[in-house]
This record gives C-alpha cells, structure tokens and sequence, in this order.
C-alpha cells in the first residue's frame, strides 16, 4: 500500500502528468504509462520495460559470472600442488560464493530472471550494453558501511549535513542518489522531515534498504578490496538499522535525471555524493533541482568534489561549481568543508579520507526547465526503427571481421609466425609487418581472457 502523501508527488516521468494507483501498479492519470512496484518500490523510469529489462540482465549477468567464478575455482581446486592454507582459501571462496548467490537471489526476487537463459558468453559478447559504471553491484560496498560497521561515517556525514540545515525548516526531503540510503533514514529520524522520498536507480541498493528500514535484517556477504587476512576474503554481515524508519520514510526506483515527480514538491533538496557523478553538467543539475523546489527551498550538496571529464570545461572547480548553482536560481552557496574517513572496512587494508564538501543554498527563483533527459536514442529503445549506419558502428564492424580473421587462424597448431605467412600469401600485409600486428592482437586477445580461462 503507497503512501499517498507520496502518489500526491509523483509525475509521470514521460509527460509529467499526475499518477495514480491501480492495484500494485502506477498509471499515468490518461492510463497510457503504467510503472510497476519492484518489491513494493515505485519503479518510475520513462521506459519501465526497458529499464528492468536492463537490470534483470545484469542481475543475471552478474549470477552467471560469480557461477562462472565458482567453476573456475573448482578447477583449480582439482590440482595437487596447492598449498594447505592455499586450498583453504580457495575452499572458502567456493563455500562464499555459493552463498553470494543464494544472497542475491533472495534480495532480487522482485527482478524475477526466470524467463531470461542466455548464457556467460553472451553476456561477454553483450558486455558493452551494461555499463561499467553502473553493473548490478556497484556501491555494494555503501550497504555494508550503510548498515554495517559505518557507525563513525555515517554519523559524521548525518552531523555534517544536520548543521547546514540548523535552523532551516526542512519541510518534505527528496534525497537524489540515495544509495544504500543511510545518510536519508538518519535524516528522517533526526530531522523529523514531514516526508523522506530517497531516490536512487540500483534495485539492490533500494531493496536493502527497503528491508532494512524495516526493521528487518539482510544478510550479505562482504567481499572487500584489500582483505586483512585470510578470513576477511569474505565477511558475512547482518545488515540491519538501529530501529525502524519513522512513518514517511520512501524509496523511488527512477532515473534522477527524469526526476518523476510534481514541479515545486519539495522544501530541501539533498544530493549526497551524486552531483560529480551523475553524468551530466552541474548547470542541468541545478536547473532540474530547481523545478523540484517549492519557493524559497534549499538544496544541499554533500560529498566529494571530484570532477573528472573528458571535457575540460566540465572539470569544475569548487569556485566554478558555486557560480554555476548561484546562476541556476540559487543564492550564494554557504560552504563548509571537513574531513571524514570514507568506506574503512574493518576488513580491509583499504580505507579512505575525504575532504568533503557542504554547500547549502536556497532557491531564489524560477528558472526555465532543461530539456527532457534522454539517455538512449529511440532507435536503442524501440524494436522497430532502423539502427542508423553511423560512422562508428562501420569502423567497429570492420574492425570486428579484422578480429574474426585473426581469431579464425587459431586453430591450436599456427605458430604467429604461421599466421603471418599466412597473411602474406593472401596479400594483406607483409609477413614482418603481419608478425607484431597479430602478436599484438593476441596479446590484447590474451589479456581479456585472463580470469575467464587458463593457459
Ligand atoms: C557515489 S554513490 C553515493 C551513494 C550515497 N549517496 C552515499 O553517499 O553513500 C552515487 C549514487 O548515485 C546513484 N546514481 C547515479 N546516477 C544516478 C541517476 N541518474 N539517478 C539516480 N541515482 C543515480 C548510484 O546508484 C549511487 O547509489
């Protein structure tokens, strides 16, 4: 059952429209768009179909492959030269893995796989299609600090957060990127929001959270970076919260770049960790969140200022970044600044400082509204429109019968000395010259390989 204080906020995220429920669904108020609910959380991306096609295929992908990495380890268990504490560890890899599995499948029950087979070659031929940044675990590790051992973390970033807002109403509290969704559950039972919609677009991250807000306890494994000791490969953890969430606290499955709901519906604005992320520029941002703000709502940033792009305009500095938000309908960021340990793992070697950032700024004015997000081209999203003879998918399709060539002279006997004859005598290239292109292409060949078969 939704809240309706909720349903009272949401928009259609294709046309804006209000929606409504229907049984255990969203429609748009003319029914063309119906979202359904993953595991009871609003799933409000623009192309619902798509976007859980996409992550029931990476949750598959991501079975298959810890599958696959059970094989492997079970392969090399079969051989007699291991060391004792050797095939220990492996043993216990083995053992974790197989519960890893088990772990998913009960979190990610919601993402029903059963009607999808394809199988790990596939999913390597496919691979591009997932991106890397985003692959069904990514900010796993954030539910273990979330709902785990991150006693100091989290509440040094609630306290940093808490003292922007000291003395500023809060009102309703849309939480962007929310993650494993910690910082948003200790601001609602600190701050007493009228509301918290904690929006991320991670199934896994939102499920355990949704659980755990709960009251409930989820049990995942830990596998850090850099384990401490051998018994640290793969912690198995309890995750749960200190208690349950005050009435009001929600979670929404939705791209924050197609925010889903009514303009004006929210007092603060808080995006923990997102902005240097997201993948857009920081003015598109500010434009969007602005739309979201009630009259004279804040907006809080919280985390790294980290930009890293490939175009250098969009590398802002802290300077640049508070120019940029006070052009977008916003008074002069107050800016505070600390330091926080950030994702130390008792488990692990690895652990970091942050030097993070607060900036708190309120909304001043109305700006335009951006233009609609598109993330994929239609001819991506839709079955029936023709995939456009660009430039780069012929320089990949050529590359892709060069590889097929190479790949073919494998035959488990051709020396690269062999393969280079070879091309010579079909006029492609010279021998010397054939020798260090294939050498290299194998190389390249040989590498990705590792980890998937051995040699
Ligand atoms: C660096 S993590 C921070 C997570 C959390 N705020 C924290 O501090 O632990 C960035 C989060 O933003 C989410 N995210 C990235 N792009 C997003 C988008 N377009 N819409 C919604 N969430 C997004 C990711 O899934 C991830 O949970």
């Amino acid at each position: 059952m939704l809240n309706p204080a909720l349903i009272d906020l949401l928009a259609c995220p294709r046309d804006d429209s209000p929606l409504v429920t229907d049984a255990e669904q969203l429609k748009s108020k003319g029914g063309q768009a119906v979202y359904p609910l993953l595991g009871g959380i609003p799933f409000l991306f623009a192309e619902p179909g798509v976007a859980l096609d996409e992550w029931r295929g990476r949750y598959h992908a991501r079975l298959q492959q810890v599958a696959e990495e059970i094989r492997r380890l079970q392969e090399t268990l079969a051989r007699d030269d291991l060391h004792a504490l050797t095939r220990k560890r492996l043993e216990d890899s083995v053992s974790a893995l197989t519960v890893h599995i088990d772990e998913l499948k009960t979190l990610l029950e919601p993402l029903d796989v059963t009607h999808l087979t394809a199988d790990h070659t596939t999913y390597l031929a496919l691979r591009t299609r997932l991106p890397e940044d985003q692959g069904l675990e990514t900010y796993y590790a954030n539910l273990h600090r979330d709902w785990c051992w991150g006693d100091e973390e989290n509440a040094r970033s609630s306290e940093l957060v808490q003292a922007a807002l000291a003395g500023h109403d809060v009102g309703k509290l849309l939480v962007l990127g929310a993650g494993g969704g910690r910082l948003a559950y200790d601001l609602h039972q600190a701050a007493s929001p009228e509301l918290t919609v904690a929006l991320d677009l991670s199934p896994i991250l939102l499920l355990t959270a949704k659980h755990v807000a709960a009251g409930e306890t989820v049990s995942l494994t830990e596998f850090p970076i850099a384990p401490r000791d051998m018994a640290s490969a793969a912690v198995p953890r309890e995750l749960r919260s200190p208690e349950s969430a005050a009435p009001g606290f929600e979670l929404v499955l939705a791209n924050a770049l197609r925010p889903p709901f009514r303009p004006g519906s929210f007092n603060t604005l808080l995006t923990p960790w997102l902005a240097d992320v997201i993948g857009a520029s920081l003015a598109d941002q500010a434009a969007r969140w602005n739309q979201l703000l009630a009259p004279g709502g804040q907006w809080v940033w919280f985390g790294s200022h980290a930009y890293r792009d490939a175009d250098p305009v969009q590398c802002l500095s802290l300077e640049e970044s508070a120019a940029i938000i006070a052009d977008a309908g916003f008074s002069e960021p107050e800016i505070t600044e600390a330091e926080i340990p950030y994702m130390v793992s008792p488990a692990s070697r690895h652990g970091r400082r942050e030097r993070v950032v607060v900036m708190r700024m309120t909304k001043t004015t109305d700006v335009a509204a951006p233009a609609r997000h598109v993330a994929l081209p239609d001819w991506l999203v839709k079955s029936d429109l023709p995939v456009p003879s660009a430039e780069y998918f012929r320089v990949q399709a050529a590359q892709t019968r060069i590889h097929a060539f190479f790949m073919a002279l494998v035959d488990g006997q051709r020396t690269i000395g062999d393969m280079a004859r070879l091309m010579e005598e079909q006029r492609l290239m010279p021998a010397a010259e054939a020798e260090g292109t294939i050498r290299n292409f194998l190389i390249r060949m040989y590498e990705d390989s590792r980890g998937y078969s051995t040699f």
